[in-house]
């Protein structure tokens, strides 16, 4: 290797002369100015400031300079070179910019334009509607019991008290599955195969199932679906819902049925609003009644005031809700409870009757079609 050569001359190595870095500045700087968008700076700068571009190149050839040219050139260079970078950056940086602006403008989603709807899934009133009533009892402590919707015949009937020839088997008009005589092939329940089955015509059978199957004191709400042989029409459905209420406990009285119906319907319909029996008969509770709840609209205001008509109650001013009473004690003892130490009150009603009245629903076709125009209106409740 030579000795470095003290009188080299910068002027001298062509690629290191003054105008020739100015050049090279000049061209990268013209390059980046000219560059349109970051895909075109992009090359500017892997042709400007890469290893092999021609400022990067110069700058190798310093170190073959003597010690006295280098500082001169290389001031010279990496000022040039400096230069370069923060050109490169600004552009970059306001290249960005536009390219932000741009995607800004050209991305921009119109939230005027029309849409497809997309309609989230409702669940049905009657499954609202029931859910709340169950909700009402909850809170004071029942719990939620359930049946089969094909049942036993002797749990339908016979166990609430309904003679063979009760005038009320008849009365229900009954869906039988299997009828009383028929026999069947599978007798596997002794139960089952002494009486036939049925399509449960009312939520009571619950009543009969729970009181088997725990001890009391007993408070139990039962939902569900039951079915009679009506034509579907404005007020009738072959397969309806109803709600059912029992309470089985030591010294409950006509006085707990009383409070816990006006506690139901202040809850279902506004406080305040009144409750009334009227004798009735039922074979499964003794005594029995016909329970009304005063009209939550008009609150009796439009009985004998033509001026004043209420729709929702007729203009009768109470509102018939469904059947109650003590149960009969003869249930009691067909469920194995005793009679002397325990006694009970149970109630049971419709829920598309209530849903009606409730929601002024003219036709109870509309709740079993499926129409969502039916059911939108009553809100998405989870
Ligand atoms: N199960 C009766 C029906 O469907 C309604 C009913 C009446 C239920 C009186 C009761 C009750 O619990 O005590 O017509």
């Amino acid at each position: 290797m030579s000795a470095p050569n003290k009188s080299f001359d910068p002027v001298e190595v062509e690629a290191l002369k003054p105008e020739e870095i100015a050049r090279m500045r000049d061209e990268a700087l013209a390059a980046f100015a000219a560059a349109g968008d970051l895909a075109a700076l992009h090359e500017a700068k892997i042709a400007h400031t890469s290893d092999r571009s021609p400022l990067a190149l110069a700058n190798r050839e310093i170190g073959a300079l003597p010690p006295q040219a280098k500082v001169d050139v290389g001031k010279r260079v990496g000022g040039a070179r400096g230069e370069v970078s923060r050109a490169l950056k600004a552009r970059q940086a306001e290249l960005e910019a536009e390219r932000d602006a741009r995607v800004l403008v050209e991305e921009a989603v119109d939230v005027t334009l029309p849409t497809d709807r997309f309609t989230p899934g409702a669940r049905h009133p009657l499954t609202t509607l029931s859910e709340r009533i169950e909700d009402v009892f909850v809170a004071m402590g029942y719990e939620v019991a359930e049946g089969p919707e094909v049942e036993a015949e002797w749990f339908n009937f016979d166990a609430l008290n309904f003679t063979p020839d009760h005038p009320a088997r008849a009365m229900q008009d009954t869906f039988f599955v299997r009828a009383t005589d028929g026999g069947g092939a599978e007798q596997d329940a002794e139960r089952d195969a002494e009486t036939g089955i049925v399509l449960r015509t009312h939520t009571s059978p619950v009543q009969v199932r729970s009181m088997l199957d725990r001890e009391p004191p007993i408070y139990v709400v039962c939902p569900g679906r039951v079915y009679r042989t009506d034509e579907l029409d404005a007020t009738h459905t072959p397969v309806f819902h109803q709600v059912e209420l029992l309470a089985i406990d030591e010294g409950l009285t006509m006085a707990d049925l009383k409070g816990t119906l006006d506690h139901m319907v202040g809850a279902l319909f506004g406080a305040g609003v009144r409750t009334r029996l009227r004798p009735n008969y039922f074979p499964f509770t003794e005594p029995s009644a016909e329970m009304d709840m005063q009209c939550y609209v008009c609150h009796g205001e439009s009985v004998g005031n033509p001026d004043r008509p209420c729709r929702t109650c007729s203009s009768e001013g109470w509102i018939e809700l469904g059947g109650c009473g003590m149960v009969n004690p003869r249930v009691l003892v067909a469920c194995g409870i005793d009679p002397q130490k325990y006694s009970g009150f149970a109630f049971g009603f419709g829920i598309e009757r209530m849903l009606m009245f409730r929601h002024n629903v003219e036709d109870m076709r509309d709740m079993v079609e499926g129409d969502v125009r039916f059911t939108r209106p009553f809100g998405m409740e989870i």
